[in-house]
C-alpha cells in the first residue's frame, strides 16, 4: 500500500515535531487534537521550526512551504481519509487503548495505526484492535525534526508486511530506524530513563547541583545536553511515567522513580513546555 496521507493524533512535542517531518518529507498531513490551544501552539512551533530550518540551509522553499499546509483538526473523524495514522498523545494507557478503539473503527480497514508510546506494550495497543497485524510502534525521538532514530517495534501479532512499510514510511522521512522488541522502555527508555532519574537522585541528595551534574556529563561523558536539560526537554511526566512503568514491569527496585521527581510532577513543572522544569524557560520560545 502507498502511503501518501499521514494523520497524526496529538499535536503536543512529539506530534508536532512528527507532522511537520512528514510534511517536509512529502506527505499529505493532518495533525488532530482535542485541545484548540495546543494545535495553534503546534502551528507556531512547526512554523518556527522550519523557519530556522530554512534559514539553516536544511529546508528548501517548497519543503517549507509544505509545513503550511498542515490540516489542523479536533476530530478524529479525518482518519478516513488517511494511508497512515500515527498516534502521539498524552502517555497514559487507558487514553491510547481508547483513542486505538476510535481510530480501528474509524480508518479504512488497511491503514496501518502507529504509536508513538514511549512504555506501553504494542501487543496490549494491538490487542483492542480488530486488526493487531497492523499496529506497530514507530518511537521517534524528540525533537523529531532533528533526530535521525525511529525505533520500530512490533507486536507479537504485527505482520511482516506492516513492519515492511513503516521501515519504508522511516526512511523516506530522512529516519534511521531501528528494530526493538516489545519489552518495557524498548531500547531508548530502559537506558536513558534510568540514567535521567539517576541523575535527579543526585540532585535531590546534594551530590552536586543542576548545572554540576549537566556540566559534569557534557564534559566528561561528551553527551551534547546533560540529562537534567535532557529532562526538561522530554518533559519530567514523561520521564516518571516510563520510570513508573519500568518500576513495575521489570521488578526492580532500581527503576524506582526519585521522589524529588514526582514532588516535581505534582507542583506542575514538567520542563520546558510549562517554561519550568531543572530550568526555567521563556514560554514559547
Ligand atoms: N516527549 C518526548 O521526548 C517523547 C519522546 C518519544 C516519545 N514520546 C511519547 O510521545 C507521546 C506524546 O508525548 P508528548 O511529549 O508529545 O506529550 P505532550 O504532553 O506534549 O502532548 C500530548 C498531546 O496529546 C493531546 N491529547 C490528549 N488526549 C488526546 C486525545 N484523546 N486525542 C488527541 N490528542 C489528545 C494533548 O492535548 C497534548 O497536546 C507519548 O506517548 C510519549 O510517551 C515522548
Amino acid at each position: 500500500m502507498q502511503i501518501k496521507h499521514i494523520f497524526v493524533t496529538g499535536a503536543g512535542t512529539m506530534g508536532n515535531g512528527i507532522a511537520q517531518t512528514a510534511a517536509t518529507s512529502g506527505f499529505h498531513v493532518t495533525l488532530m487534537d482535542i485541545d484548540q490551544q495546543q494545535l495553534e501552539r503546534a502551528r507556531e512551533t512547526m512554523q518556527k521550526s522550519a523557519d530556522r530550518l530554512l534559514s539553516r540551509g536544511k529546508l528548501s522553499e517548497e519543503q517549507r512551504a509544505a509545513v503550511d499546509q498542515i490540516r489542523l483538526v479536533s476530530e478524529l473523524d479525518a482518519v478516513r481519509e488517511a494511508d497512515l495514522a500515527i498516534e502521539a498523545a498524552t502517555e497514559n494507557p487507558e487514553l491510547k487503548l481508547k483513542i486505538f478503539a476510535d481510530l480501528d473503527r474509524l480508518a479504512r480497514p488497511e491503514v496501518i495505526l502507529a504509536s508513538n508510546t514511549s512504555s506501553i506494550s504494542i501487543t496490549k495497543i494491538g490487542g483492542g484492535t480488530q486488526r493487531p497485524d497492523r499496529v506497530i510502534g514507530m518511537h521517534f525521538m524528540n525533537p523529531v525534526p532533528l533526530m535521525r532514530l525511529v525505533e520500530v517495534i512490533r507486536g507479537l501479532a504485527t505482520s511482516d508486511e506492516t513492519t515492511g512499510v513503516i521501515l519504508d514510511v522511516c526512511r523516506k522521512m530522512g529516519k534511521e530506524p531501528v528494530e526493538a522488541k516489545d519489552s518495557p522502555g524498548f531500547i531508548s527508555n530502559r537506558i536513558l530513563c534510568p540514567m535521567i532519574n539517576e541523575a535527579i537522585f543526585a540532585l535531590q541528595e546534594g551530590v552536586g547541583d543542576a548545572k554540576a551534574i549537566d556540566t559534569v556529563m557534557k564534559l566528561g561523558m561528551n553527551h551534547p545536553m546533560g540529562p537534567l536539560e535532557l529532562c526538561d526537554l522530554i518533559g519530567l511526566d514523561v520521564v516518571l511515567y516510563v520510570m513508573e512503568v519500568l518500576h513495575r514491569d521489570l521488578g526492580e527496585d532500581k527503576y524506582r522513580p526519585a521522589s524529588l521527581l514526582r514532588r516535581m510532577v505534582d507542583a506542575g513543572h514538567l520542563g520546558r513546555k510549562t517554561g519550568r522544569g531543572f530550568y526555567e524557560y521563556n514560554r514559547g520560545l
